[in-house]
């Protein structure tokens, strides 16, 4: 069992005495929800045997791990929550499988409006943290059980980006173990830092390839006084699509503007026995909107409205309590979810806001090419939307790349990236020179080397 030479027997027994008997688990029938991911089933890479999986208390804990692992040359899987969508997580050679939801604290700092989080505190835990303190966490970086940690690793994005920003932009301070062993604490309560290098924007993204982060100072905002919620029916993709930069440039600046089509996202209310508020339309846009009072709050929806409207929007549906709102948010959140039996795989190009109903376009003729048909829903106001390949109509996984591989191409073309928010993890590893240079790819390899000299942490994630 295993690559490594270490005897199992004592690694196992190393391993309790830095944890505790209990939170060592050798038996794969309790191990069964860390060996994957939310990845599609026909591309998730698979687990390996000889897995052990560890759930420390601390920092230090961590530490003790990673020095073990290290002088015996054991590969480790950090874990969050599960919710990535490219095998990032997924433990793939023998090895630890390293879990941190033991260290889920949350302090709220009233003063400097800031959270500390202990990585393994959920999403869901950190806005009800923020909503107890009387404050707001403004993103809304995807599934509420995704884990600090791996939002942050991930730099992760979610529907709420347009104004506020990525995780990367809240994140202030960072507590993370090396693969080496050493404690690192980087930045801090503070907005301003320009001391050296900036290490805490390098493992932010890192999808756990550099260190392992376990504690981070998050900004939070003052609760916005009002929030809306808009559901904007247009019969065209286009018609939708090209009203996103006309409000973007207009200074409403909504914290999110979604796309989504109504057959899917019918689909995702169905799921959640649900009824979707709007049934016109085959595209719809979902903007929120935030404000100091109601009044500047009806200002804004009016401006919106208007451009909409230029744009042959149908009748537009407002919605103002706290309840339809989420509503809305919960089946949007949900139409992976609901697609995801049916899916191959759900990509994440990103191109600049102003190409989105270029590439799409070309999305239609890729299409009508291989005749199948393409859901796709996503993140139109960062310039970001999912292409899904569905099962139906795709004979086998050469035909499923051929797409994909177009789909790139027609992305890079129009000044786009191959991903904007679900990470490389394993599944786009094979395809990153079509964003970056070599020499790009070389950097990444050097400072892995220098974080991870024996390439123990999250083997074959990100780098070729
Ligand atoms: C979403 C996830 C799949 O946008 O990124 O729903
Ligand atoms: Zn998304």
């Amino acid at each position: 069992m295993g690559d490594f030479s270490v005897n199992l027997e004592n690694l196992i027994s190393d391993l309790r005495r830095i944890v505790g008997d209990k939170w060592v688990v050798t038996q794969r029938e309790f191990m069964e929800g860390y060996l994957r991911d939310e990845t599609p089933d026909p591309v998730r890479p698979r687990a390996a045997e000889g897995l052990i999986l560890v759930k420390p208390s601390s920092a230090e804990d961590v530490a003790g791990i990673l020095k073990l692992a290290n002088a015996n040359k054991v590969p480790v899987f950090p874990v969050g929550g599960r919710t990535g969508l490219v095998g990032g997580s997924v433990p793939i050679k023998p090895g630890i499988i390293l879990s941190l939801e033991r260290m889920n604290k949350i302090e709220v700092d009233r003063e400097n409006i800031m959270a500390v989080a202990e990585a393994g505190a959920t999403l869901g835990d950190l806005i009800k943290a923020a909503d107890e303190a009387g404050l707001f966490f403004p993103p809304h970086p995807g599934d509420e059980g995704a884990q600090i940690g791996g939002l942050i690793a991930t730099n992760a994005g979610g529907s709420r980006a347009v104004k506020y920003g990525v995780m990367r932009n809240y994140i202030r301070g960072l507590e993370i173990v090396l693969p080496t062993g050493e404690i690192l604490s980087l930045g801090g309560k503070l907005l301003k830092n320009n001391t050296g290098y900036d290490l805490m924007q390098l493992a932010i993204g890192c999808e756990g390839t550099l260190c392992v982060i376990t504690k981070a100072v998050i900004r939070l905002f003052p609760k916005s006084k009002v929030m809306v919620t808009l559901v904007v029916p247009f019969n065209t993709r286009s018609d939708a699509l090209k009203t996103v930069p006309e409000i973007l440039r207009s200074g409403v600046m909504p914290l999110a503007i979604e796309y989504v089509q109504i057959r899917e996202i019918e689909e995702a209310a169905k799921h959640l026995n649900e009824r979707w508020p709007v049934q016109r339309g085959f595209a719809q846009l979902i903007m929120i909107l935030d404000g100091a009072s109601q009044e500047e709050m009806l200002l804004r929806c009016e401006e919106i409205s208007e451009i909409c409207e230029s744009n042959s929007a149908m009748d537009i549906m407002l919605a103002e309590t706290a309840e339809e709102q989420s509503r809305i948010l919960r089946i949007r959140s949900n139409i992976y979810t609901a697609l995801k039996p049916h899916m191959i795989d759900i990509l994440d190009v990103t191109v600049p806001p102003s190409n989105l109903e270029k590439l799409m376009n070309e999305v239609d003729v890729i299409a009508a090419k291989y005749d199948v048909y393409l859901p796709a829903y996503g993140h139109a106001g960062d310039g970001n939307l999912h292409v899904h390949i569905m099962k139906e109509g795709v004979t086998d996984m050469r035909m499923a790349d051929r797409i994909k591989s177009e789909i790139y191409k027609a992305a890079v073309a129009l000044g786009g990236v191959i991903t904007g928010e679900h990470g490389v993890g394993s599944l786009r590893i094979k395809d990153l020179g079509l964003v970056l240079s070599e020499k790009h790819i070389e950097i990444m390899e050097s400072i892995k080397r220098i974080f991870d000299p024996n390439n123990i942490l999250n083997p074959n994630k990100v780098l070729p």
